[in-house]
């Protein structure tokens, strides 16, 4: 019963919330927070169907590594102002689901979720989110402007939470134009920023972000471009590294629906990982090298060729470092 009620509703976007609401939830949540149970073939199928490993030990059920659920109560004690925040067991997209929304609401909305069936990552890509390992997080906001005005917002809102990570301690952290939050050799975490139109100059813009801190193998076996994650490098907890997130983002946002791009520009520099550093430019079929010069007043990138300066926005080119 659970399974199909699982199957079904997150089919339909929402509904598995973290309150608990029938036996078999219950069972599953104190196996969870507890990491073991009874035994049972329901329990051990519901666990399964999450993506969570488990092992039977004659009659318990334990589960193969911990996991930090998400918690309202922790995430709000982080908070620095009350926000709307909603938590999912299992949703197709955070984003998708605040994109869809038709709740007219003022101030800040945010959804997180343990796994994303659909979880979509910049540029049509997937963006893998299994359940209660990472962060799975997205913030709707109200800004009145024109869409030009927006240009910037995902450079701004990647300074952001680079900003946040590093004031976690994680200070390494660096940036890839636009907004890739790069760690290592990899991407640790990634930003989908969308607009929609509400009613006349009003825009709803949602901001998206997932952080990678830990996979299982056949999990990361699913992933296409190089990454990294927050295993071995920060014993973080997911509900404050999501309370500290969302402090840094919604001040930014706030700032950006002040002042535009303007108070970020300067600071393009102290995130940027690979200025001067050659760089490939990917333009539909052809690719254009040349140094990375920053980014422009919009925050759109500048390449240094040897014809001069080109100018590219972040819809039209992927940007490779090697
Ligand atoms: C990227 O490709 O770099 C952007 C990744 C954005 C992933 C996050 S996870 C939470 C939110 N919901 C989604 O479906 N995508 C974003």
């Amino acid at each position: 019963m659970w399974q199909s009620f699982l199957q079904i509703h997150s089919l339909q976007i929402s509904l598995l919330r973290v309150t608990v609401c029938s036996m078999e939830q219950e069972s599953l949540t104190q196996l969870i927070q507890t990491g073991h149970q009874d035994y049972s073939q329901a329990l051990e199928e519901q666990a399964l169907e999450l993506g969570i490993s488990v092992i039977r030990e004659r009659n318990k059920l334990k589960l193969t590594r911990p996991i930090e659920l998400l918690s309202e109560e922790k995430i709000r004690s982080t908070l620095k102002r009350p926000v709307n925040l909603e938590l999912f067991w299992s949703i197709d997209s955070t984003n998708s689901y605040l994109m869809n929304s038709t709740d007219p609401f003022m101030g800040y909305r945010v959804c997180l979720a343990e796994q994303q069936i659909a979880g979509r990552g910049r540029r049509g890509r997937t963006w893998v989110s299994p359940f209660g390992d990472n962060l799975y997080m997205s913030i709707a906001r109200r800004f009145k402007r024109s869409t030009t005005d927006l240009g910037g917002l995902s450079l701004a809102v990647g300074m952001q939470v680079a900003k946040a990570l590093r004031q976690c301690g994680i200070q390494q952290i660096g940036l890839k134009w636009p907004n890739d939050i790069i760690l290592g050799q990899g991407k640790l975490a990634g930003i989908l920023v969308e607009i929609s139109p509400l009613v006349a100059d009003e825009f709803n813009v949602v901001v998206g972000i997932g952080v990678n801190t830990r996979f299982r193998d056949e999990d990361a076996k699913l992933i296409d471009q190089p990454f990294s994650t927050l295993e071995g490098i920060m014993d973080l907890s997911r509900n404050d590294l999501a309370g500290n997130l969302i402090n840094g983002v919604l001040e930014g946002l706030d700032s950006f629906a002040r002042d535009g791009f303007a108070s970020f520009y300067p600071e393009w520099d102290k995130f940027n990982l690979y200025a001067g550093k050659k760089v490939f430019v990917h333009l539909g079929d052809s690719i254009i090298s040349g140094q990375d010069a920053g980014i422009d007043l919009g925050g759109n990138f500048k390449l240094k060729t040897e014809d001069g300066i080109r100018i590219f926005n972040a819809g039209e080119i992927s940007l490779r470092v090697e």
